[in-house]
């Protein structure tokens, strides 16, 4: 290798001018204060309370006791240089009951998070549904049923009621391939359901859902709306097997949303599990209507090959005969792989099949065993796969890829669902017995990446 593509590797990189630098938490996975100021059951609630679903039995009731040091949490944003703060809102905090009355003071509790953001210099950039449903929707079918899109729809136009003067950055739903294939199709997340039809209907259901609550939040003004898509590079030795997965995982999703179709080789293979009866004229022109954002949450690639009596991977209907494989690289405590050139490949592939669509990383990071020593957690492999994808980014960026900007997940160590609290995704370290916040070394790095726009070798 010659020393200038070496010193390219490595060397200093700037990103472009006003690119956003923040990081990104959910509800339910750092509020706590589940029973407070009259905020309903979720299907979070449920799914942890239900024996056997999340690691230890851990619930979301105290978490990181955000609801009530949220105060604390802005200011230590603040100290950490963020400039973005995607978090998203409890559904059953702002109408308990997933319809009907709503609980001003669920609106209350966002209104004070958000003017405390604002006065920090910090901006908000809501997701309206990240994944705590009400549990009252649920009992009428959840994502199953027509109605709950139409709830969704309402409740978007409540928020908006309430914040839109100072929030411009609306996301609809964060990773609806999470809430459909492994809330009813693997059971792997609430509401635990396990049936492969039922998750096509929730595919569709929660992208109307997208769908009209976008023509809300446009009716009411909104300046910038999007929808976050968890999306995974796929790659393998059998074309077929790629574009099999390759659907399932993203082309379901951004078809749709992007070009108004569903994908016919996906409708196709899905026919043993739906007749797609749920889809109703007009839906696809909803669902399609112009976004301004798209988030990105990148984690890890997917390699699959062909393998013979393969069992079908209950995550991906329909996958008999399809291994999911790994290579040798090294792994996250998720067991996920690092590979951040995929991240390369995901944002160029983005702009080249659906271009003229904006993006922005709503979400990237990784789970390590972090140890808090002194006071101190030395998290030296979360720098390195921050420096890693971040270098990415800007190598698609430079290729071309309209990438707007990168929010880091997550903030502080939090409810990592099905996982319960043993996964540390956090810049901040949490101790969920004194509730204490201690900064990684990787916060400090990457308040200097902020400071710079960049990454100086
Ligand atoms: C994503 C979720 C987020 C977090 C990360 C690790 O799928 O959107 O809430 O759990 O994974």
């Amino acid at each position: 290798m010659g020393i200038s593509e070496e010193t390219a590797g490595k060397g200093d990189i700037t990103f472009p001018k006003g690119f956003v630098w923040g990081t990104a938490t959910a509800s339910y996975q750092i509020e706590g204060a589940a029973h407070e100021d009259g905020r309903g059951p979720s299907i979070w609630d449920t799914f942890s309370r239900t024996p056997g679903k999340v690691v230890g039995g851990h619930t979301g009731d105290v978490a990181c006791d955000h609801y009530h040091r949220y105060r604390d949490d802005v200011a230590m944003m603040a100290d950490l240089g963020m400039q973005a703060y995607r978090f998203s809102i409890a559904w059953p905090r702002i109408q308990p009951d997933g319809s009907g009355p709503v609980n001003p003071r669920g609106l209350d509790f966002y209104e004070r998070l958000v003017d405390e953001l604002r006065g920090h210099g910090i901006t908000p950039i809501v997701t309206l549904y990240h994944w705590d449903l009400p549990q009252a929707l649920e009992d009428r079918g959840g994502w199953t049923s027509r109605e709950t899109a139409e709830r969704f729809a309402e409740y978007a136009a409540i928020v908006h009621g309430r914040l839109g003067d100072r929030v411009e950055t609306w996301t609809t739903l964060n990773e609806p391939w999470c809430s459909s294939f492994l809330g009813y199709g693997a059971g792997i997340h609430a509401p635990g359901r396990t049936e492969p039809g039922a998750a096509f209907a929730a595919v569709h259901h929660l992208l109307l859902g997208h769908g009209l609550a976008t023509a809300e939040l446009r009716a009411a003004g909104a300046k910038q709306v999007g929808i976050t898509l968890n999306l995974a590079p796929i790659s393998g030795n059998d074309p077929l097997a790629v574009a099999h997965i390759d659907g399932l995982q993203n082309r379901i999703f951004l078809d749709p949303v992007l070009r108004k179709e569903y994908p016919a080789d996906v409708v196709e293979r899905a026919r043993r599990f739906t007749d797609w009866s749920f889809v109703r004229d007009g839906d696809l022109d909803l669902i399609g209507a112009p976004i301004d954002l798209l988030g990105v949450n990148y984690y890890s690639p997917t390699t699959v090959e062909l393998r013979a009596g393969q069992p079908a991977n209950p995550v991906h209907p329909g996958s008999e005969g399809i291994a999911f494989v790994q290579g040798d690289e090294e792994r996250t405590a998720m067991g996920w792989s690092v590979v951040p050139s995929a991240l390369t490949d995901l944002l160029v592939r983005l702009s080249r099949d659906y271009p003229g669509t904006p993006l922005i990383i709503t979400e990237n990071g990784a789970a390590f065993d972090d140890v808090l020593v002194d006071g101190r957690v030395a998290d030296e492999r979360r720098i390195a796969f921050l420096d890693g994808h971040f270098r990415a980014a800007h190598a698609a960026i430079e290729a071309g890829a309209d990438l707007r900007g990168y929010l880091v997940w997550s903030l502080m160590d939090n409810f990592e669902w099905a996982e319960g609290y043993g996964k540390r995704f956090g810049l901040v370290h949490v101790d969920y017995a004194s509730q204490n916040r201690v900064p990684k070394d990787s916060a400090l790095w990457y308040r200097e990446v902020v400071r710079r726009n960049g990454i100086r070798s």
